[in-house]
């Protein structure tokens, strides 16, 4: 019988923790343990939590309390913690859950294996550090397994912009970058592992200023240093910040074929003042101007958005606004929250809005997004677009891919063609994929 163990890992939030989830398995992997799908059947249960939404600490422990009862079948499951909550709750979480085993920060992946060791009875692991080295330093090296046509790749991470609302700046702290040899060679390690689009991911991604052979090097310039890999075939980032979109960026959408006609540029709100008391250091005309520079470099690019509705102090006029800066922008696809408070941030001491006034601005906001993007959808009916082809489909003979704009498209088509980029006629739209097919 073989003595490998089996881990199971729930990840919660944003692409980040997608990436960090695969890491930590990876890095586990070289300690035994094999992946499950199956909660009931694991010996060890890691939580990769996400920070930025409501009552995400909350909900957390009430999945450990859940999660403690399968210790009545198995008595040594490990039970770990990750993510940013684990960076936010530290100790907390083993005051108000003994029985987790293991509290590890988003800094600490590559230390998981010798916190296992380091585990007793009774005595729990905890390491939320930030320390100056590259925690990617610390990656297996695991070149064997093919991959997937499409993987991240975290160039940065961190951010210092402070927004009033948000707690990355305290959960993952200050922004660091990559050297660009080491991103460099792990996108070449994933094109010989069959990966043929590479999303940049880092909270702050278009910031990024990396030490490269003559000094730092920006985004814009690691994307073009990226284009030259053979094998690659599309280059994305996210999420960016627009105080940061740089001239060679923007440049670089029109330049830059493998580069994607897709941008998410989170704006938050189309108001002034609630965007200085949100301290985005932007403000919706100025939002609003970038985005006419991106579209002169790039007129069909896809833009995407975060907005966040019910900040402290917002009235029905600022509201407006923002429907307005929608209105103007017209985006292809979009993410709306109703604003709630993080402890710890600047925001939370502020008197909100009411709860149903923000459930209403929601409701009305996000009418107005699904119709753009439906509208947008609508507009790729009849086109022929390359289309990378990246899994099997639900159907028997079907595919699903994506289109240079992040739209899913379903075709049929062999599944030997998965991986490639075809020519596919797309044919009709529904709400949330397209239907497409393959160019004779
Ligand atoms: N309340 C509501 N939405 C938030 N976001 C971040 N913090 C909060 C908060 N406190 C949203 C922002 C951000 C996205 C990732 O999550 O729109 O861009
Ligand atoms: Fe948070 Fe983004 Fe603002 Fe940074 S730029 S504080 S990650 S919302």
């Amino acid at each position: 019988m073989s003595d490998r163990k089996k881990l199971f890992i729930k990840t919660y939030g944003c692409q980040m923790n997608v990436y960090d989830s695969e890491r930590m398995a990876a890095s586990l992997d070289k300690a035994g343990y094999d992946q499950t799908d199956e909660v009931a059947e694991a010996d060890m249960v890691l939580l990769n939590t996400c920070h930025i939404r409501e009552k995400a600490a909350e909900k957390v422990y009430s999945e450990l309390g859940r999660i403690k009862e399968l210790r009545v079948a198995k008595p040594d499951l490990k039970i770990g913690v990750a993510g940013c909550v684990a960076q936010a709750e530290g100790e907390e979480i083993v005051r108000r859950q003994p029985a987790v085993d293991l509290v590890v920060g988003p800094q600490a992946y590559h230390n998981l294996p010798a916190m296992l060791d380091a585990l007793k009875p009774g005595k729990p692991v905890i390491n939320t550090d930030f320390p100056a080295e590259d925690k990617f330093d610390h990656l297996p090296d695991d070149r064997r397994a093919r991959r997937a046509p499409s993987a991240f790749l975290t160039v940065q991470e961190g951010c210092d912009k402070f927004c009033a609302f948000c707690v990355v700046p305290y959960t993952r702290g200050a922004e660091v970058s990559r050297p660009v040899a080491r991103i460099l060679s792990e996108a070449k390690d994933l094109v010989s592992r069959g990966v043929a689009e590479i999303t940049l991911l880092g909270q702050n991604v278009n910031a990024y200023h990396g030490e490269g052979p003559d000094g730092e090097m920006g985004l814009a310039a690691l994307i073009r240093a990226l284009a030259e890999i053979e094998g690659l075939e599309r280059i994305r980032f996210t999420t960016s910040h627009p105080n940061d979109m740089e001239d060679d960026l923007i440049a670089a959408h029109g330049e830059i074929d493998k580069l994607m006609p897709y941008l998410h540029l989170p704006v938050q709100s189309g108001s002034d003042s609630v965007l200085k008391a949100m301290n985005r250091k932007h403000t919706a005309e100025s939002y609003f101007t970038l985005i006419e520079r991106i579209r002169a470099a790039r007129p069909d690019i896809a833009l995407s958005g975060d907005f966040i509705v019910g900040f402290p102090g917002e009235t029905e006029a600022d509201f407006q606004a923002t429907l307005d800066l929608v209105e103007r922008v017209e985006y292809a696809q979009a993410f709306s929250f109703k604003y709630s408070a993080r402890p710890g941030t600047p925001a939370a001491d502020r008197e909100e809005v009411p709860e149903d006034v923000k459930s209403e601005r929601l409701a009305r906001l996000q009418a107005l997004l699904l119709q753009q993007q439906r509208a947008f959808q609508e507009s790729v009916v009849g086109r022929v677009l390359p289309v990378l082809l990246e899994k099997p489909g639900r159907k028997d003979g079907q595919l699903i891919g994506k289109s240079p704009y992040l739209q899913a498209v379903h075709l049929d088509a062999a599944p030997e063609l998965i991986g490639t980029i075809q020519q596919v006629r797309i044919v009709s739209s529904k709400s949330n994929s397209l239907s497409g097919e393959l160019m004779g």
